[in-house]
């Protein structure tokens, strides 16, 4: 940290001036306690390395963050996701196994105005309730996140993860972006989205015939059974609640909503399938 940044700059000066440096200038200038965290130092399950601004920013943008989200970032560090999405207006939360981590970032949303919307909590991840998040943000290791991916899934359908340069294993991002040091990020400068997809797997009547889907994450494949003939199912997308299939020449596109799904063919023809019993 720069004698001259903590001597006279505001936080978010020194902030978009150092990129991914701690959050050191929200401790000068908020009246944090002599606490600094270090590059490197120990976490739970990994250690504190920060995410450079310019990929938050890119983290956020690909989120499609809006005020009406509510992000949760899982291992928040100094709090910089979280304070980010706060000031755009969002409601965000940080979960931190480190209490000094949750006292800084408490203290560095205080020192930039949001402390009303960005909240952090001291816990460890795989013990925490984050399930009305709208938006979780992660930079784990993919070990962590294959441990989280069930509970993911599991969110509401619709629901978009955003991680710092790790994976889902073979569950395939729906989006990707690679920032450099001319957008500002020198390491770790990959970001991921996942949206959470519906769960569509498994029978369903349509129309009195039945439609049987095997799901892999966001796409899936299937037949469509007529009294006597059995058509595949075939181009199957998810984003979130919004479902695409093809079955011969006919475009299905409608919502799934629980139990039931419901839609257009071709633009025109109205559908709608049931989920059968088990
Ligand atoms: C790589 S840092 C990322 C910090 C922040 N999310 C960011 O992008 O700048 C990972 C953070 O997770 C925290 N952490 C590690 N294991 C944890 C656990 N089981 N529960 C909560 N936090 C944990 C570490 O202390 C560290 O602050």
């Amino acid at each position: 940290m720069k004698a001259w940044c903590k001597r006279f700059l505001t936080i978010t000066f020194c902030l978009a001036t150092l990129g991914g440096a701690p959050l050191a200038g929200a401790a000068s200038s908020g009246n944090i306690s002599a606490y600094k965290p270090k590059v490197g130092q120990e976490g739970k399950d990994v250690v504190w390395v920060p995410t450079s601004q310019a990929l938050v920013d890119q983290m956020l943008d690909m989120a499609g963050l809006t005020p009406n989200d509510y992000l949760v970032d899982l291992g928040s560090g100094d709090g910089r996701t979280v304070i980010t999405a706060a000031k755009r207006g969002a409601k965000a939360k940080g979960i931190e196994f480190n209490p000094d981590l949750v006292h800084f970032a408490q203290a560095a949303a205080k020192a930039e105005g949001v402390a009303d919307r960005a909240t952090f909590e001291q816990g460890d991840i795989f013990q925490s309730d984050f399930s009305d998040a709208t938006v979780v943000t992660l930079f784990l290791t993919t070990s962590l996140n294959l441990k989280l991916r069930p509970i993911l899934l599991d969110m509401k359908p619709g629901t978009r993860v955003v991680s710092n340069s790790f994976n889902m294993g073979d569950w395939e991002p729906d989006e990707s972006a690679r920032l450099d040091k001319d957008d500002g990020c020198v390491s770790w400068c990959n970001a991921y989205k996942w949206i959470v997809p519906a769960k569509v797997g498994g029978a369903w009547d349509l129309g009195g015939r039945e439609l049987v889907l095997d799901q892999s994450y966001q796409t899936f494949e299937g037949s469509l059974q007529a009294s006597n003939n059995q058509s595949p199912v075939t181009d199957g997308v998810l984003k979130g609640s919004q479902i695409e299939f093809t079955v011969g020449n006919d475009r299905y596109v409608g919502q799934v909503e629980g139990n039931r799904m419901h839609g257009v063919v071709n633009g025109k023809t109205k559908w709608q399938a049931l989920r059968k019993a088990p």
